[in-house]
């Protein structure tokens, strides 16, 4: 069943894709993993933050468990030279990369990882380094001479005459929710918008290059980009920047619980990069954002210094069943919200008090995940009617994504489980199947 199902599933995926697939039919199919600096070193980067995430990818056994992209994040470009006057490229900082980028990558490629960039869908970059407006193709060029394999587009200096005539604007980070959030009419098209336009630019140049980049957009939801993001990159930012603090990731968990039939195979809802490790969250709160994270489907990029982090965290991020349930071979979707949890659907202008109770399948099983919002210790249960995937009339064996053990006795109808303050269960939910006899039944 296993193997037909494999085989089924893959020849649908592969009639429906055709023209957005990546050239190779296997990069971005499923969510990145790798390493982004961002989150821990903003602008105070270089090589050798590269090198040594790399050499911990390997070293902790992140690499065995899929991390594979060793990311540079903005401000990697040289402030004072910014492009080559004859070749028109962009000219690296060679003081935090003596070897030039392609330098690095070659350094990062020899342990067997992939290396990513930044640039912006502007005339500068965020932290105001050359930005590829207008230089597209002699910046994809350039990023596949020098060996890259995944490449962020941010959404800064946009030029005037490039706003759109109406704006679609999601501010996770200053949480700025009132409406109207869009003064757009009900049906406009915004994959004719000029955001999109910007981002179609830098598409079609990284078509021409003879290299296999992921292409993250990152204009943090703006223009709709879960209605084209898809037909454009392999991932989209849905939200303003992630920070290490609990009040701010439940704002992008509350968004993305209502954009999540938008991802699938080759096209997924970005989250944006990990905090665990960062800032003040604590057990319970790392294993949600993680747990949630790899859930949702979204990419996971580690955004924390490998050589300095702890064990609970590092336990975290390689917990090998989140990690499979989001890179799942067979079933491309996320998982979905089937129940609100303290009440009706507060909508996901609530910062604070997003869904709690989230499900999908997975080749393994039926998983069901459940979010505690509140200060205090919660006892949890849902109906099995509740849940796509379970029948109330057969028996499941309950397994614990997080202990890796099985919770005693099997289980019908209803489940009850308590959950920590800000903490996420993890369950796997297999069937027990009646009427398997042993060998040896009904012979003594
Ligand atoms: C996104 O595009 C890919 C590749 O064409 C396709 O497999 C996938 O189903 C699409 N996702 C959605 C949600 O339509
Ligand atoms: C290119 O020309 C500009 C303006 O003359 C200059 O500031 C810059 O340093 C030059 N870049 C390089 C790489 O020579
Ligand atoms: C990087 O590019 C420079 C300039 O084109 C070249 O001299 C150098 O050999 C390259 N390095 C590697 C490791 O390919
Ligand atoms: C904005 O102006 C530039 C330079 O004149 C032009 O190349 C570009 O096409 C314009 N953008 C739009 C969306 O019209
Ligand atoms: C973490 O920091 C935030 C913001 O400063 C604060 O509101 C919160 O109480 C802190 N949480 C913990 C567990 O210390
Ligand atoms: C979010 O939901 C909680 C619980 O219903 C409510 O107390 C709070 O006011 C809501 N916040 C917003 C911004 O709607």
């Amino acid at each position: 069943m296993g193997i037909l199902r494999v085989l089924s599933t893959s020849a649908l995926v592969i009639g429906v894709a055709q023209a957005l697939v990546t050239k190779d039919g296997k990069t971005g199919r499923l969510p990145a993993m790798g390493f982004n600096s961002w989150n821990a070193f903003k602008c105070d980067i270089s090589e050798e933050v590269f090198l040594t995430a790399a050499e911990e990818i390997v070293s902790l056994g992140l690499k065995d468990a899929g991390y594979e992209y060793v990311n540079i994040d903005d401000c990697w470009a040289d402030l004072d030279l910014w492009r080559d006057n004859s070749t028109g490229r962009i000219v690296p900082d060679y003081k935090k990369f003596p070897d030039g980028i392609n330098g690095t990558a070659a350094k990062v490629h020899e342990m067997g990882l992939k290396m990513g960039i930044y640039s912006d869908a502007g005339e500068k970059t965020c932290a105001g380094y050359p930005g590829s407006l207008y230089h597209e193709e002699i910046d994809a060029a350039t990023f596949s001479d020098w060996g890259i394999d995944y490449l962020k587009y941010d959404n800064c200096y946009v030029p005037d005459n490039w706003t759109d005539t109406y704006y679609w604007v999601i501010d996770t980070y200053t949480r700025v929710y009132e409406a109207p959030y869009s003064d757009a009419p009900a049906d406009w098209d915004w994959s004719a918008t000029n955001t999109a336009e910007r981002y179609y630019r830098m598409r079609d140049a990284l078509a021409k290059v003879d290299r296999v980049i992921n292409y993250g957009l990152c204009d943090w939801g703006q223009a709709l980009v879960e209605t084209w993001g898809n037909a454009t990159g392999q991932s989209w930012r849905l939200t303003g920047d992630i920070g290490p603090y609990w009040n701010m990731l439940m704002p992008i968990v509350s968004f993305t619980s209502y954009k999540l039939e938008y991802g699938n195979f080759f096209g997924h809802n970005d989250m944006d990069m990990l905090e665990v490790g960062n800032g003040n969250l604590t057990e319970a709160e790392t294993r949600a954002h993680f747990g949630l994270w790899a859930a949702m489907k979204s990419p996971l990029l580690i955004g924390t210094p490998l050589d300095l982090i702890g064990e609970i965290d590092l336990t975290v991020l390689k917990n090998w069943e989140f990690i499979q349930f989001n890179q799942d071979p067979v079933f491309g979707e996320s998982v979905r919200r089937f129940k609100w949890g303290n009440g009706q659907d507060r909508g996901w202008k609530n910062e604070t008090m997003p869904a709690e109770y989230y499900a999908g399948p997975s080749v393994r099983g039926i998983h069901v995940f459940i979010l505690n919002v509140l200060d205090t210790t919660q006892l949890k249960s849902f109906d099995f009617s509740e849940v796509p995937g379970l029948d109330p009339k057969k028996k499941y064996k309950v397994h614990d994504m997080w202990t890796h053990k099985d919770l005693p006795g099997t289980y019908s109808k209803k489940f009850s489980i308590k959950v920590e303050s800000h903490d996420l269960a993890g369950l796997l939910f297999t069937e027990v199947k009646k009427g398997k006899r042993s060998l040896f039944d009904g012979w003594f």
